[in-house]
C-alpha cells in the first residue's frame, strides 16, 4: 500500500516507524465509510498515513502535527511530490501545544500516532476536538505486546506501558465513546463519539 520508493527520508533513519499493513487497511476502511471531511494527525514521521488518509478522502483537509523538523520537512515534500498540495498541513510542533493551542478546531476523524506515552494526557483534548459521531483512531497500543503481558516489564518501557494501560483503561470505560479495540499487529483502538 506504501511505496517507499515515492519518499524522501527513509534513508535517514535507521527504524522507520510507519504504519503497519492491517492498521493501514482498517484506517482506510473506515475513512472510505465515514468520509471525513476534516482529519488530524499527531505524528507524520515522514507523510506515509498521511498520503494514506489524502488518498482515500479526495475531499478532505488533513493537518499534522510533528515535532520533527526534518520529518516534517520531508513529510511536505513527499505530499507535495504525491499530489497533495493544498490539501494538507504539517505542524511543526510538540503535540501537546498543538492541542491546547488549537483546541477550538473540530474534526471529524483523528488518527493518533504520536508518542505513546502521552496518549492518555491528549486523549481529553483530542474528545474535546472531535465531533459528535467522528472517529478516534489510536495506533501502537498494545507497545510490542507489553501492555497485555503479565510479566514484570522493564524499568526501560515501564512509564510508556503504565501510561498505556492507563489509556486503555480511559477510553474502554468513557460512556461518551464507543470503543473497539483491536488486538493485530502493534494493537489499535478505534473509538466513537456519541
Ligand atoms: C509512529 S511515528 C508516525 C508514523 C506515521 N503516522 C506513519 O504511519 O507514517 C511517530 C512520530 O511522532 C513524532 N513525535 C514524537 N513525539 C512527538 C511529540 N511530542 N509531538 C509531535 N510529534 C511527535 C515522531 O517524531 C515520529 O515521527
Amino acid at each position: 500500500m506504501i511505496d517507499k520508493e515515492k519518499f524522501v527520508g527513509f534513508e535517514k533513519h535507521e527504524y522507520a516507524p510507519i504504519i503497519r499493513k492491517k492498521t493501514a487497511q482498517l484506517l482506510t476502511q473506515l475513512l472510505h465509510e465515514k468520509k471525513p471531511q476534516k482529519v488530524l494527525e499527531i505524528g507524520t514521521f515522514l507523510g506515509c498515513s498521511a498520503s494514506l488518509i489524502l488518498q482515500e478522502c479526495p475531499n478532505c483537509f488533513l493537518k499534522t502535527v510533528e515535532k520533527d523538523v526534518q520529518n516534517v520537512a520531508d513529510a511536505k515534500q513527499n505530499l507535495e511530490n504525491l499530489g497533495f498540495g493544498g490539501r494538507f498541513e504539517v505542524v511543526c510542533c510538540d503535540a501537546i501545544e498543538f492541542l491546547e493551542r488549537e483546541n477550538s478546531e473540530q474534526y471529524d476523524f483523528i488518527f493518533l500516532d504520536g508518542p505513546k506515552g502521552q496518549y492518555y494526557k491528549y486523549y481529553p483534548l483530542l474528545k474535546a476536538m472531535l465531533k459528535s459521531g467522528g472517529v478516534l483512531m489510536a495506533d501502537d497500543i498494545m507497545y510490542y505486546g507489553l501492555v497485555k503481558s503479565n510479566e514484570k516489564i522493564i524499568h526501560k518501557h515501564r512509564s510508556i506501558v503504565n501510561n498505556l494501560r492507563k489509556f486503555l483503561q480511559i477510553i474502554t470505560t468513557d460512556a461518551e465513546m464507543e470503543t473497539a479495540v483491536y488486538d493485530f499487529e502493534d494493537g489499535v483502538s478505534v473509538s466513537i463519539k456519541k
